[in-house]
């Protein structure tokens, strides 16, 4: 598919983003695991969400949908061995968490993934689980990956990166291990895996980069209430932000503080971003944002403890640094480089036929903003975030903008066009 995007006359109104991938993807894996019903609701229905669920009814898991709501009738800690591969799709966080999980069934299953979720890095989460007592099959580093499990001990593990990917498959493993399972980051990722636990019944603690999870809890069934994904809002954030004139009520999205970077970066530079009417969904922070373009943006520096706080959200930064004022520069995310896509590579090549100044790092990289766009054809490269941030720069580039392959949106944000359109008023 590809999408044409030119530059609005106006863009504004109100709307609510899907709900948060991470906290829908984790609803889905405790209420698998637990026992008695958990209902889900404001949950994101998208691609890799779908890849969870199918993996979970292989697993013999009941997932139903009524009348909005996810309903997943827990099986307990012990699910059934497939009788197929498990399918992850697109999705690392399908992936990993459920390694995690596999690790702890005394049976063995096939997990495999996409093309591009088999190029991703797998020996981040697969050496951890070993020690536990998880064994794997075939290249230890990529899916497909074989699994055996059960019989897991408690480990004390500190990760070289701050990842929840890798936090939350241990934490999951440590369900099935007797005694204390510890992990330990560099700096604090997303917490909702520890959250969600404690909600469903698991005994644990955190301090500061330290989570402790006590093993074999009775995890039960709850209601959960998703909030709108942060990563989605984040491109209509930047859209706003860098439209003159607009402006935009984002209602309902998640802050929790590991995820809000973006929050704190946009407004370094400047942008007019007001948030309004905190609540509390679960354990949750959620609040409605109020975005108005118009504010010149200026350049800054991102790096250390921020980058866990808006991994995903860098695509959407990239296009308001390309249009502020100055220099910005990202050190410290050579995490971009295992995404969906090589991040820092296939954004720079992308950008720069817009005319953005954009120079590659190991690390991130260097927007030398202010340079103005231009329209032109641009491609994806199977990446859902870029396809977005690419047509949220078309925006603002003169003349027309055309995103190729860009159905991979659906693997997160399934109504971004129509929430684009709802916006722009000609
Ligand atoms: C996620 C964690 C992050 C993030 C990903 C979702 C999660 O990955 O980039 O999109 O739901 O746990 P890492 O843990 O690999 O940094």
């Amino acid at each position: 598919m590809i999408i044409i995007i030119t530059p609005p006359e106006m863009f504004s109104g109100e709307l609510t983003v899907p709900g948060d991938k991470s906290i829908t993807h984790r609803a889905l894996l405790l209420g698998a695991i637990s026992r008695g019903i958990t209902e889900v609701s404001g949950f994101l229905d998208a691609d890799d969400i779908r890849s969870t669920i199918q993996c979970l009814r292989s697993l013999g898991v009941r997932i139903t949908m009524r009348a909005g709501k996810l309903l997943i009738t827990g099986h307990g800690m012990k699910l059934r061995k497939p009788l197929k591969e498990l399918d992850a799709g697109n999705s690392g966080t399908t992936a990993r968490l459920l390694l995690g999980i596999l690790a702890g069934q005394p049976f063995q299953s096939i997990l495999t993934g996409d093309h591009s979720l088999k190029k991703r890095p797998m020996k981040r989460v697969v050496e951890p689980l070993q020690k536990m007592g998880a064994s794997f099959e075939d290249d230890l580093d990529k899916l497909p990956l074989t699994v055996t499990g059960g019989n897991l001990a408690p480990i004390e593990y500190k990760t070289p990166r701050a990842s929840a990917q890798i936090k939350s498959a241990l934490l999951l493993a440590g369900l099935y291990a007797d005694g204390e399972t510890i992990v330990e980051e560099p700096y604090p990722s997303r917490n909702h895996t520890e959250l969600m636990l404690e909600q469903f019944g698991a005994e644990i603690e955190t301090e500061e980069c330290r989570v402790i999870l006590k093993g074999k809890p009775t995890l039960k069934g709850k209601q959960v209430t998703v909030p709108g994904d942060i990563s989605a809002a984040a491109f209509i954030m930047v859209a706003a932000a860098i439209i003159p004139g607009s402006e935009v009520l984002i209602r309902n999205v998640g802050i929790n503080p590991l995820r809000s970077g973006i929050i704190d970066v946009l407004t370094n530079m400047g942008a007019n971003l007001e948030i309004r009417d905190e609540s509390i969904w679960g354990k949750e922070p959620v609040t409605d944002i109020v975005i108005r373009g118009g504010k010149e943006l200026k350049g800054v520096t991102v790096g250390g403890e921020m980058i866990p706080r808006l991994i995903d959200e860098i695509p959407a930064l990239a296009v308001a640094a390309a249009v502020a004022r100055g220099k910005t520069v990202i050190n410290d995310a050579d995490e971009l480089r295992v995404k969906e896509s090589d991040r820092i590579s296939v954004l720079a090549e992308q950008f720069k036929k817009l005319g953005a100044k954009i120079t590659e790092k190991e690390d991130g990289m260097i927007v030398e903003g202010g340079t103005g766009l231009t329209g032109t054809d641009v491609d994806s490269c199977g990446d859902h975030r870029l396809a977005m941030a690419l047509a949220v720069a078309g925006l603002v580039a003169e003349g027309e903008t055309a995103v190729k392959n860009a159905e991979v949106i659906n693997v997160s944000f399934p109504g971004f066009m129509s929430a684009l359109r709802s916006l722009i008023m000609k």
